[in-house]
């Protein structure tokens, strides 16, 4: 396979916005704006690449909707992590049928990590043909190519060849939000975890350029964003493929350097290539919030070796301890699976006794679950479905009273917050670490920074007052 990263030149580039054209004028010969509605599954990365997908429609003359009912262009974002995950697309993609009748021109889209499943483009060919085209990450960049065939030769598009992956600089995006922005630093993995899909349809690692990533900030900033999240699968390996060797500390130094008051946050890092660089540079930044997503996955040292890793629990251990030393206020959060195969009743109460060591502001817990084409899914899983069930059920009410006593703590603190929104009577903001508080305020001060005293805690939440001096 070749693993060189290709960068989709500015040519190429030029030939899509050539397609947005044509797309445009298609319309405006119809007589009417058409209607587009994006509909994004699974993790951060599929929440930007949703952003462009939006704007290339936009670009097109698009104006983007809520909903698909009376859309002209319906796009599935979709994602491969689990079983679960999949079979809600599977579902709501049958659901399209009826909006489509009622609507016949409409075009439906799917895209995302399951288009890179040659299991689930083969489904969708003989299954689904309502379905007007099928396309993976790597050729998200050519969407206005294949919505222009699909428009104009009226015939489905495949665009699922697997590839190691490249970097396209200069989509247009249509973000969500101004106050919080996504900024993907790298693409794809390497790190072939034995259970996990990503690598196979995400291609390879691949670093953007310091001078893109640094650009984009400075850009997003300057229109008013206070907080960025900079996503990558494994941050923590940023630029190991770039000649000038930058790593991702350095990233975040010269991005906190830049004029304005902003947090940055970044996920996920991957606790084998973390390190005391890292928590350094966090802890000597006001700009970098005090908040790390470290996944452990399991704490038995011989399942995280069955995982492929490449970390055991000591390992983990003096990581955690090393951040908590240097950043005392620091929220930490991680992914844990339950149930890998052959995991034991030991195993599993090794997991439990880490959560209760490193005492998680909160967790995100999954069962297993079998990807086709992974070693893992071929392993031998002895242990019945019942049994997983109790020990996902067991985890979670460890983890549940560990994040309600930690919330508790934060009762009678004032705490600096980004005021984010509006949840139906509240407002709601942010503290550095990252956790929801809500309050009674005016909407004026939606996009500020507050100082709030927390008043009120559940497992998953703070309740708050505004601080009048402040
Ligand atoms: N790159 C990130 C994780 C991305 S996937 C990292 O390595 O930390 C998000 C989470 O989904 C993983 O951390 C893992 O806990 C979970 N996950 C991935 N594959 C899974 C599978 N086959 N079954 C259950 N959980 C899975
Ligand atoms: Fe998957 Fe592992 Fe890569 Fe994360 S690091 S995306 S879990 S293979
Ligand atoms: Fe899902 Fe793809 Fe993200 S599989 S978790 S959307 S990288």
């Amino acid at each position: 396979m070749n693993t060189k990263t290709t960068v989709i030149s500015e040519a190429q580039l030029q030939t899509q916005f050539g397609f947005c054209d044509q797309i445009s004028a298609y319309w405006v010969n119809q007589g009417r704006t058409p209607k587009a509605y994006v509909e994004t599954y699974g993790c951060q990365q599929n929440e930007a690449d949703s952003e462009k997908l939006r704007g290339y429609l936009s670009q097109s003359g698009y104006t983007i909707v809520q909903e698909a009912e009376g859309a002209d262009v319906v796009v599935m974002n979709t994602c491969a992590i689990r079983e679960h995950a999949e079979q809600r697309v599977f579902g709501n993609l049958g659901a399209l049928t009826h909006t489509k009748r009622r609507h016949p021109e409409q075009k439906i889209f799917l895209c995302g990590c399951m288009a890179g499943e040659t299991k689930v483009s083969d489904r969708i060919k003989k299954s689904y043909p309502h379905v007007d085209g099928c396309f993976s990450t790597h050729h998200l960049w050519q969407f206005p190519e294949i919505l222009w065939n699909v428009l104009s030769k009226k015939k489905r598009q495949f665009y699922i060849e697997d590839e190691p992956g490249s970097i396209a600089e200069g989509i247009p995006q249509v973000r969500d939000n101004v106050l919080k922005a996504w900024v993907s630093i790298m693409y794809g993995c390497n790190n072939f975890c034995t259970y996990c899909i990503v690598p196979y349809v995400r291609g390879r690692e691949r670093s953007r350029k310091k001078e893109d990533i640094l650009a984009e900030c400075r850009c997003l900033i300057e229109g008013g964003c206070k907080e960025i999240t900079l996503l990558g699968q494994n941050v923590n390996s940023y630029g190991k493929d770039l000649p000038d060797g930058v790593d991702f500390s350095d990233l975040l130094s010269e991005i906190a350097a830049l004029p304005g008051d902003f947090l940055i946050r970044f996920m996920t890092s991957h606790p084998r290539d973390a390190g005391k660089k890292l928590f350094d540079t966090m802890a000597s930044s006001p700009k970098i919030a005090k908040q790390l997503h470290l996944p452990f996955q399991s704490g038995s040292s011989r399942v995280l070796k069955a995982m492929n890793r490449h970390y055991d629990r000591e390992k983990y251990l003096d990581l955690v301890n090393y951040a908590k030393s240097v950043m005392p206020e620091l929220v930490l959060t991680s992914d844990v699976i339950v149930g890998f195969p052959g995991e034991t009743e030991e195993e599993f109460e090794e997991t439990i006794s880490l959560i209760q060591q490193v005492r998680y502001d909160s967790l995100f817990t999954f069962i297993f679950s079998p990807r086709t084409g992974t070693p893992a899914a071929k392993m031998e899983d002895p242990t019945p479905k019942e049994e997983k069930n109790r020990r996902f059920d067991r985890l979670c009410a460890v983890q549940n009273s560990i994040s309600e006593e930690i919330h508790e703590s934060y009762v009678g603190k004032k705490m600096r917050c980004l005021v984010d929104g509006t949840d139906k009577e509240y407002l709601t903001a942010r503290t550095e670490g990252g956790r929801l508080v809500r309050f009674v305020g005016d909407s004026a001060c939606i996009g500020t920074y507050q100082y709030i005293t927390i008043t009120g805690s559940t497992t998953w939440s703070l309740t708050g007052a505004l601080d009048k001096e402040a």
